[in-house]
């Protein structure tokens, strides 16, 4: 490892720890801890994860780093501090933030995410820019951690972000990770592929949660992946779910009842139609009869079959000669 690479992991670690110190312990944090406790995170999570506090100092990380010897120039390579134009001065880039320090997969802390703590101050989260270390592409939250836990249970559990991870592990989920708000990359599926081949989706239930399981579980089937989705009610995020109904619940209920791909996908095809509507209805029917005609298991095939002949009171006579089409067309 390069000198400067080492450099830059060491100023994240002692600021990771300072951070933590502010948050735990001093009067500066108090509105912070304040913040974390009464959101519902517990202080066990809160030293596991190390979460810290930055003051609202201009230059609190450039003294805290310029006493310890580190280069300002090295400190912005690594996206600690960010250059004003008009002159070149260094000023802190993370100020007044709730700081969530981000591991690699060797566990060396190498960037930040910081969240405000009100709703005037945007962006919600903060991240370090794209540096030597850090590409917010092909890391995943809590994946050293969690991979222990995701090698013996033989599954991962894939958040969008760290609230769900946190939460998730106080409710004694510890095999999750989350993609930090981005899509799915190939990068990210090749970290999970080495510990296992099942993946648990569990995004937030609004619709750019549903968006964004829809397309993640497609690129996992494409590697082969055995992909689950556990769909939330009343568009609340796993965090806002365990808070709510609490952590048995989370576990057992949600879990423990993720619905296969291809239930999510039948779920996903009809959100949003009326299926009182004659036109939407028969579109439904098609799209999954399109899909059950992709399913290689021919049992698989009759108990979806069965089910939308249920659904919808249509023989499964007319359903079978319907999908037999389907399967000469598409040859
Ligand atoms: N995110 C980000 N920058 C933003 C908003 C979101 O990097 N401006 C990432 C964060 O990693 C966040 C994840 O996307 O955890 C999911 O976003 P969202 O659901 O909006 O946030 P929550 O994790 O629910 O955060 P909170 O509960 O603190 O509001
Ligand atoms: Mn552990
Ligand atoms: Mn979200
Ligand atoms: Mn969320
Ligand atoms: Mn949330």
């Amino acid at each position: 490892l390069p000198k400067e690479h080492s450099l830059m992991i060491e100023a994240h670690e002692l600021l990771a720890k300072f951070y933590h110190h502010l948050l735990m312990n001093t009067n500066e944090g108090s509105g912070a801890l304040d913040y974390l406790l009464k959101r519902g995170f517990t202080k066990e999570s809160i030293q596991k994860f190390k979460v810290g506090y930055s003051l609202p100092d201009w230059d609190f990380a450039v003294k805290f780093l310029e006493n310890r010897g580190y280069s300002h120039d090295l400190m912005e390579k690594a996206g600690l501090l960010s250059v004003r134009e008009k002159d070149g001065s260094y000023f802190d880039r993370f100020r007044d933030r709730i700081m969530f320090p981000l591991h690699d997969s060797k566990g060396r802390i190498v960037a930040f995410s910081a969240r405000a703590l009100t709703e005037e101050n945007q962006p919600k989260y903060l991240n370090t820019p794209e540096t030597i270390l850090f590409n917010k592409s092909s890391l995943l939250y809590n994946y050293h951690e969690a991979r222990s836990h995701i090698r013996r249970q033989g599954n991962v559990v894939l958040f969008e972000g760290f609230a769900d991870v946190i939460s998730a592990d106080s409710a004694d989920v510890k095999n999750g990770v989350a993609v930090m708000g981005t899509a799915l990359t190939d990068k990210h599926i090749h970290l999970l592929n080495r510990l296992t081949n099942a993946v648990t989706l569990c995004f937030d239930s609004d619709s750019a949660g549903a968006e964004a399981a829809f397309r993640s579980g497609q690129m996992l089937i494409k590697y082969g992946i055995d992909t689950n989705v556990v769909i939330l009610p009343d568009k609340l995020d796993p965090d806002d779910y365990i808070r709510k109904y609490g952590p048995d619940k989370f576990r057992e209920h949600v879990i423990g009842n993720a619905q296969t791909w291809m239930a999510y996908k039948l779920h996903y095809f009809r959100k949003g139609k009326n299926l009182q509507n004659e036109g939407e209805k028969l579109s439904y029917i098609e799209r999954a009869l399109i899909e059950i005609s992709k399913l290689e298991n021919a049992v698989e095939r009759d108990l979806y079959l069965r089910q939308l002949s249920e659904e919808f009171s249509l023989s499964l006579e007319a359903l079978v000669e319907q999908l037999s089409q389907m399967n000469i067309s598409s040859e």
